[in-house]
Order: C-alpha cells, then structure tokens, then sequence
C-alpha cells in the first residue's frame, strides 16, 4: 500500500514544485512551509508592520504582543520552564555563535571543549575557533559504525577539565539520535557547560527541555516549517546567567552614557537590534498548526516512510547507506559511482536531494568518502515522492554504469 500524507495539501509548494516536475526529498536541509505560516507572514505584512519593544503605537503594540506570545508558543513546545528562557537568533548557526563569545569568559588555558566527530560545522567551528583564541584543547567524541557517538570512548574523554559538551541530538548526514541522556549524564558528573544542537531533532517528535536536562538548546525555524532567518536559543536560567551579550545595540540595554551601559537580562539583552519580527510572528503560527497535527501519527507516517527508503536503498546493489539511519533521512554512495555525478544526473531528472559533505566535512573525510548523497524527508512527503526518486536513481545508474 502506497503510503500517503494527509498533510501534504497544507503545503501549497508541493504543487507548485510538482508542477514544474520536481520531487522534494531535501527537507533536512530546508523545509517546504504551511500555509498557515504564510499566511501568518502575509497577515503580519499586511495588518501593519511595526518595530517591537519600542513604539507605545498601535501596530507596535500589536507587533509586540504578537512577538511575545511567539517566544510563549516556543516555551511550550520545547517546555522551557520560563519565557525567559528563549532567545531569538538569526539560526541554530548564531545560537552557537552567541554562545561560544557569551561564554568566552569562563574558559582558561588548558580547559577542554567535546564535541562529537559527526557535528555539522555549526556546532565545530564556533568551538574549534574558542579552542583557538583561549588555548583550549577540543576533544572529538568517535563515533560507532552505525552512526552514535561512542559511550565507552566518551566515559574516558569527558573528565574533570572539560568545560562544555557540545553534541548534536539527530546527525544531519547519518539520520542517527545520539545518546543525550548518557552525554549529558557523563557532562554533569563534572560540572560541565551542556549544549545540544537540536537542528534536525527539534523537527520529529517533541522534545522537552526539562526532562533533556540540558543548559542549552539550538534549532532554527526554517527546518521546523517556518519561516527562515529565524533561530531559537533555548538556556536554562540558571547557566542562562553565565552568558554575557556578544552583540550590542538598541533594545538590549537599560541604560547608557557614552563611556558605560548596563544590560538587559535575558531574553532581550541577547536581542540587540529589530529582530525578525515577522518571522518569529510566523515561526509561532507554524507551531500552532503542528500543535494541531496528531504527533503520533506524524510520526508514524515518517517512520513507515524512512522504512520505505531504507528498504529501496538496500534493494539497490552497489548502493550503501552510511551508518544505520534511525529517522527522516538516508545518506548513501554508490561503489564505483561518484557521487556528484549521480547527484548531477537526479537533479536532471527533477529529484532534489543533497550531495556534497553536507557541512561535515570532518565526518566524511573519517568516513573516506569525498562526498555522499541524502535523501530526507518531511511530514508532506509520500510514496509516490520516493517511486519517483527511484526510478530516477535506477535511470541514473543504468547510465552510469
Ligand atoms: C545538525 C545541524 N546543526 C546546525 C545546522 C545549522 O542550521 P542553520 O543553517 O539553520 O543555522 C544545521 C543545518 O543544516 C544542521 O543540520
């Protein structure tokens, strides 16, 4: 039984990119968007835009309230215990940022930073660039062959000097979550900073930061199906405290002379400047309609898909899937088949997938791999999506072969 969305209708760019014959199956790089996003978006545009947290206005007033009751509507969703405790960036890519200068001040000579060698480059190079301007050492978790950062190696390399474990929850390239609850266990033992890049986890399934545990949470709103140019940076109040403002302007300051200023706490002393008002509108009108969703079903209907994509791939000889993907996405190489070239002959034939060393170009290289291609999926995709990759990839290898 073919296996289909009752979502995909939401998202009017299905059938747009259907009509100029595209098959969508990159959403772990960017997701396609419902339309009661856009129509949040529109809607925001079109009632009167206003600056927020300045203008006594009307459409200040109304902007304001809007914003806020965004940054409320992403507290429940990751249950955040306070308001407070979310800060909007620009990314998971700024949140990283925001946090390896915020942060800056608590790391001495010596001191370590871990990480996990199937990072994204989001969450290496803001350390790898700490490492560098503090003497520090950066310590890289291996990770097993089926895609999860390796527990065993971890118990000996995370110790008294490190300072923060930085881990992603869902590698972007293997689809593998990590073992959070252990990392974060083994971090605490030792008093250590925890950040978690939730940029693939935070888009199946619902994840609850009190029960995480961890200090800080990133993801960005692009992938979740809202609107980009839009983060999220979740930090306990507590370790929240720590963390000085790395980028300075209006709003995010109580008062100033020329020489002095003194800063707002958080959320808005870590908003300095007009924030994406209109898309944080939107990202909270995206969480309104995926609150709505069955999130079981979602689920359900993603993992009866990674099934079916698993299970083409694995009938196809030559083709190997990198690690053991558990959720939303597969990446694979061909033997004998570069993987640009069959990357070049899928977008030919209409299929958008990622090829490349999808920003973890340390992974790949361990793996002796120059490149991979990933296929991911989003709530809106169906089996008809993956018949067609198929086909195009049988088309593919048959030419390239
Ligand atoms: C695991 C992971 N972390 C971080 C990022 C960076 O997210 P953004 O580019 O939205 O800042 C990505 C994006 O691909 C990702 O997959």
């Amino acid at each position: 039984m073919p296996i289909l969305s009752p979502w995909r209708s939401d998202f009017p760019a299905l059938a747009a990119l259907a009509a100029d014959s595209q098959t969508y199956l990159d959403s772990a790089a960017t997701s396609q968007k419902p339309q009661a996003m856009l129509d949040a978006l529109l809607g925001y545009y079109r009632a009167g835009a206003a600056n927020v947290h300045r203008a006594q206005h009307l459409p200040g007033e109304r902007a304001t309230r809007a914003f806020e009751e965004a940054r409320g509507k992403i507290a429940r969703w990751l249950n955040a215990a306070s308001h407070d405790e979310i800060i909007f960036t620009r990314g998971a890519t700024e949140a990283l940022n925001l946090l390896a200068y915020g942060l800056e001040e608590h790391f001495h000579a010596g001191d370590e930073i871990v990480i996990s060698a199937l990072e994204h480059h989001a969450n290496l190079l803001p350390w790898q660039q700490l490492a560098q301007r503090r003497d520090l050492a950066l310590i890289v978790l291996p990770v097993t062959t089926s895609g999860q950062v390796d527990l065993v190696a971890a118990k000996h390399l995370i110790g008294p000097r490190t300072r923060l474990l930085a881990v992603s929850q869902l590698s972007n390239v293997l689809g593998t979550w990590q073992p959070l609850s252990e990392l974060l266990a083994l971090a605490n033992t030792h008093g250590a900073i925890t950040v978690v890049d939730g940029a693939q986890g935070v888009v199946h399934g619902r994840h609850d930061m009190q029960q995480l545990g961890c200090d800080f949470y990133v993801c960005s709103s692009h992938k979740l199906y809202g609107p980009d140019g839009v983060g999220v940076l979740y930090g306990r109040a507590a370790t929240l405290q720590r963390v000085l403002p790395w980028q300075f302007g209006g709003e995010m300051l109580l008062q100033t002379d020329y020489y002095t200023a003194k800063f707002r706490p958080a959320p808005l002393g870590f908003e300095a400047g007009t924030p994406a008002v209109s898309a944080v509108i939107a990202l909270g009108a995206t969480l309104d309609y995926l609150a709505s969703l069955d999130g079981a079903a979602v689920l359900a209907h993603e993992a009866a898909l990674h099934a079916e994509l698993l299970a083409g791939l694995g009938a196809r000889p030559g083709v190997r899937v990198l690690g053991a993907p558990q959720t939303a996405l597969a990446s694979f190489v061909v033997e004998d088949v570069h993987s640009a070239d069959l990357a070049h002959l899928l977008t030919e034939q209409g299929i958008a997938v990622r090829a490349g060393h999808h920003c973890a170009m340390p992974l790949l290289r361990g793996l002796g791999l120059p490149g991979a291609i990933r296929v991911s999926l989003g709530l809106y995709n169906d089996s008809g999506d993956l018949q067609r990759f198929f086909a195009a990839l049988d088309h593919a290898l048959e030419i390239l072969g």
